[in-house]
């Protein structure tokens, strides 16, 4: 999940490198790092810094290298502590070769004992450095594309690397196993990077490359090879995202702008699927009459969209009356598969990067099964590598902790499940557009009830909510896949620690941490036998001084009794419910976060994309 970025043209290399960074920084943000060969003396030089992507600024402000051609690193630490030495670029014995990395390479213990043997001198950590080690031995004895590709068979492992070098001082070289690399075919300049966004709107041309194989990058033109050396054909596309540069726009947060930017993109998303509706089964890549006799639905997903699967399980099952099945990407690899008919597998990645999820697609893939992906960036590998797709209309989500996505990403399912019921003739045209109807009342809910808690939450609540250091989070039914994802919420953010549990499971152990202080936050349902059953839950807690804060619907009164505090959301679709409590949700946990001081849109640890399994 690091950031990888290189240019090589008739401009100096920094300039973009550091702007290609800035765009990538979502992927990691524990160092960076920038090398160049110097323009006049086109020795290699090599400037990094620990922490976020400023530091590196500052550091290159005192030490100003550039050259036409250049590679830069954002870095999400995988082997080895964050720390000058394990920030990337690293290089080989005699410093003239340069490597950038994101993935793992899995072999990387025996290629450096074998490597020591040979008299090389590892400085960092990392697994990456072996690479340019490997180039520094290989490159002496054959021709580059050969070194290349016996340098790419070696490597076990998912992986995108670039490199430069003074043995090879023309070229950016960039390869390619499992995790993704793209080249902007510029005027005169090239440019390498892990995801297109880095180059949007300064070349109209890219190259995904293809698996498994690598490209030597010159200013005058790309030369591409599989791992065996074999010349491949190029084939380029159409730049199809463009960065958005609007920033924070008045908002403290990049999370906060886009907590209030989810009506809109329920909106946007919501007319997107009805601009599809009639062609809808083509884009999924599948005949109207496979949908007809659909049986089951699979759904992979992993953090925030692994809880949208978990929710939209509920609109399947309630609203098409089938089975849907969901299942966490980083588990479902290792277990054992079964081939289903009358089934298709969709995956849902805010990123349709998520190597977890990306790796599943791909084993259902191999398998000969359907595969669709659910995902907001439309140039993603899942998109390019699966069956077929469907598209959330958030708009860029720059925060790290998932808000828009997740709040489209029901709502495109929402859609989903009554369009596949239109189809088996099991809901009406009316329906249908009831249904839309209701989705987009609960967009306005998630908005609205947002404004009419901001003064308590901002004024009281958070201030007191932000001394615990301890929470359980409990639903029910359809409100405990939305507990999981506000308890993985308030801890991405907040850092506190937060266990959700299903309600009706309080009983059977959990109701022991029960104490004055641990708060306990339900979730509650409109579905009036789940919601007897929470009143049940919530005495339990009070039984024993629990204290409660209590998300319910209006009318909701003999579970409100029972609260310290509660939050009253008006009445939705029963389906829709986790959908109208999001914004609030999102907000008050938001706002405990900032209580504490934390980076919200870059908490410790995490990164945006996460491309490494
Ligand atoms: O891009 P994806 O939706 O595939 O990402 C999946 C998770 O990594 C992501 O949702 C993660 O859990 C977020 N940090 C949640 O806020």
């Amino acid at each position: 999940m690091c950031g990888v970025v290189g240019y090589v043209g008739t401009k100096l290399s920094r300039s973009f490198v550091m702007k290609g960074l800035s765009r990538l920084e979502y992927r990691g943000y524990d160092s960076a790092g920038f090398a160049c060969l110097d323009s006049v003396s086109n020795r290699l030089m090599c400037v990094k810094a620990k922490g976020q992507l400023v530091n590196l600024t500052n550091a290159l402000e005192e030490s100003p290298v550039d050259g036409h051609i250049g590679i830069g690193h954002t870095r999400w630490s995988t082997h080895g502590v964050v720390s000058h030495v394990n920030a990337h670029p690293h290089v080989d014995c005699t410093e003239t070769i340069s490597v950038v990395h994101n993935g793992i390479i899995e072999n990387h213990t025996q290629l450096r004992v074998q490597l020591e043997s040979e008299g090389h001198c590892f400085r960092s950590q990392t697994d990456t450095e072996v690479v340019a080690h490997l180039f520094e031995q290989i490159t002496k004895n054959s021709s580059l594309p050969e070194s290349i590709a016996a340098i790419a068979r070696q490597l076990e492992g998912a992986f995108a690397f670039s490199c430069i070098g003074e043995p090879f001082s023309d070229a950016v070289i960039a390869v390619r196993k499992g995790s993704p690399l793209c080249i902007g075919m510029g005027s005169q300049e090239m440019f390498v990077a892990s995801d297109v966004l880095a180059f949007a709107g300064m070349t109209d041309e890219v190259v995904y490359l293809p698996d498994e194989t690598f490209a030597i990058v010159r200013q005058s033109g790309v030369e591409l090879y599989d791992f065996n050396g074999n010349k491949r054909e190029l084939k380029s596309e159409r730049v199809q995202v463009s960065w958005s540069d609007d920033g924070k726009n008045g908002y403290e947060h990049f999370m906060l702008k886009e907590i209030f930017e989810q009506k809109n993109g329920i909106h946007a998303t919501l007319s997107y699927l009805k601009s599809i509706h009639d062609t809808v089964w083509q884009q999924m890549g599948m005949a109207a009459d496979d949908v007809k006799k659909l049986g089951a639905i699979s759904l992979i997903g992993a953090g925030t969209s692994w809880h949208a699967a978990r929710i939209g399980q509920f609109f399947i099952e309630e609203i098409c009356k089938m089975p849907a099945r969901v299942v966490l990407a980083s588990e479902f690899r290792y277990m054992p598969f079964f081939k289903e008919e009358r089934n298709f597998y969709l995956a849902i990645s805010q990123s349709g990067e998520t190597a977890d999820t990306l790796e599943c697609l791909r084993l259902v893939e191999r398998t000969g099964a359907h595969t669709v992906v659910l995902t907001n960036v439309p140039s993603s590998s899942m998109v390019r590598e699966s069956n077929g797709f469907l598209l959330t209309k958030a708009g860029q989500e720059i925060s790290v902790a998932s808000t828009k996505a997740f709040s489209t990403q029901l709502a495109a399912l929402f859609w989903l499940a009554n369009r596949i019921a239109l189809e088996k003739g099991m809901i009406t045209v009316d329906q249908m557009e009831r249904a839309c109807d209701h989705l987009l009342m609960s967009a306005e809910i998630l908005e609205n009830c947002i404004e009419k808690y901001r003064k308590s939450i901002v004024d009281q609540l958070a201030p007191y909510y932000a001394q615990f250091k301890k929470w359980i989070f409990l639903g029910r039914h359809i409100s405990y896949p939305f507990a999981l994802e506000a308890s993985l919420k308030l801890k991405e953010i907040s850092y506190a620690f937060a266990q959700c549990y299903p309600a009706g499971e309080l009983k059977h152990g959990p109701i022991a941490l029960v104490s004055d202080d641990t708060p306990i936050i339900i979730f509650s349902t409109l579905d009036p036998l789940i919601y007897q059953k929470l009143i049940s839950n919530a005495q339990e807690v009070k039984a024993r001084q629990g204290h409660l804060l209590i998300f319910a619907f209006e009318g909701q009164t003999e579970l409100l009794k029972l609260a310290d505090n509660a939050f009253i959301i008006p009445h939705v679709d029963p389906l829709l419910g986790p959908l109208a409590m999001t914004g609030l949700m999102q907000f008050f946990v938001y706002q405990i976060a900032n209580v504490l001081g934390c980076p919200i849109d870059k908490p410790r640890n995490l990164a945006k994309s996460v491309t490494v399994e």
